[in-house]
């Protein structure tokens, strides 16, 4: 198929097994749009460092998300897959694009005031600027396009921002302003199974529903989920926990299932306990040739050292070009006799 001439970028960072949010938030798109767009995927290892993560568990969590892309069909030939810190011109431009970031804008941003919540003895700078590094990741390839989940919309208006103050800085249309992108129109949250706000790696561990569960401990986990007392009247809207088991349903059951059970909850003849198992058996379902994948693919070290190489090689040369035109615009030059 003929690829267009828009270029795409997104990552995912390297801190646990993929669950259903970055698959349906992000991946799944990442797979759609490989067929027609010039698209860079990238696992985000230089972010993950916030953690501090000792060097093994690195590795091994960066091989790991390797392995999960690939099962979720991204494919090197399509797609440029590569790891972010193969790319030391993303660390440049960060430098440069921290230049125009501003720490009052910084301190505000979502994101940090959560991690700065959730971990007070390391509030680092490198957890401050996570949205400067995310900015260099996609303008490095000047991307126009970025799949990403709802949590991510903040990130790409500052994104936004830095492109157009690098622009008007220097008189130029260098850079694109790169926006948050899914197939539906709207951008995607997807639930948790504890009642909070949403799906993620570092919620704990029944929160997620991670691509490579076993069906026994899945089964388990949907079991476990929150749920109210039921709706005592007809019609009654529905709790956070009721409403985010109907979510998971609509991406992860038919839809006569889902208006089944909606049915059921509008007439108060429903019960959580079915509905649950329902869920259970569509998500074992679901999740079952991706756990198949990954086994598969893990085994292969040969073929992931192949992917690595090759999609460094490839991201290189774009970033390189990247880097040269903002030096040149910036008013880095040689000196010559
Ligand atoms: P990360 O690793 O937290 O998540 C990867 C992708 O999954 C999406 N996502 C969700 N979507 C819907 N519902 C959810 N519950 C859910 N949880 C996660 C995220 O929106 C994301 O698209 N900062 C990024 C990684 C990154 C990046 C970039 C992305 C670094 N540089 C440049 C795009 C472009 C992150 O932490 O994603």
């Amino acid at each position: 198929m003929k690829k267009t001439n828009e270029t795409v970028v997104s990552g995912v960072r390297p801190t646990g097994n993929i669950h259903l949010g970055n698959y349906f938030g992000a991946i799944r798109n990442f797979v759609k749009m490989q067929e027609e767009q010039n698209c860079f995927f990238f696992i985000a290892d230089y972010h993950s460092l916030t953690t501090h993560p000792n060097p093994k568990d690195l590795h091994g969590n960066v091989r790991r998300s390797l392995v999960e892309f690939l099962a979720c069909g991204i494919d090197p030939e399509k797609a440029t897959l590569y790891l972010q810190s193969d790319l030391p011109e993303t660390a440049e431009l960060y430098l440069f694009l921290n230049m125009y970031a501003y720490l009052g804008e910084l301190q505000k941003v979502v994101t940090f005031k959560e991690k700065a919540r959730k971990q007070p003895n390391n509030v680092n700078a490198g957890l401050l600027t996570y949205p400067t590094l995310m900015a260099a990741d996609i303008l490095i390839h000047r991307a126009s396009k970025v799949p990403v989940g709802k949590d991510q919309e903040q990130h790409l208006e500052m994104t936004r921002t830095y492109a157009r103050r690098f622009n008007n800085l220097y008189n130029t249309d260098f850079f694109p302003e790169p926006t948050a992108y899914n197939f539906g129109d709207q951008l995607i949250k997807i639930p948790g199974l504890d009642g909070s706000g949403k799906m993620g790696k570092s919620e704990g561990g029944n929160n997620a529903i991670f691509l490579n569960d076993e069906p026994k401990a899945l089964r388990k986990k949907i079991m476990r989920a929150k749920t109210d007392a039921g709706p005592q009247e007809k019609n009654s809207p529905m709790s956070v926990e009721i409403a985010n088991l109907f979510s998971l349903m609509e991406v992860l059951s038919k839809p006569e299932i889902v208006r089944q059970y909606k049915d059921a909850y509008n007439d108060c003849t429903i019960r959580y306990g079915d509905m649950k198992k329902q869920l259970a058996e569509d998500a074992v379902a679901f999740t079952a040739p991706f756990r198949e994948r990954i086994e598969e693919l893990s085994a292969d070290r040969k073929y992931i050292a192949k992917v690595v190489n090759m999609g460094k090689e490839k991201a290189r040369e774009s970033a390189r070009e990247t880097i040269r035109r903002v030096r040149e615009i910036i008013g880095f030059k040689a000196f010559t006799g």
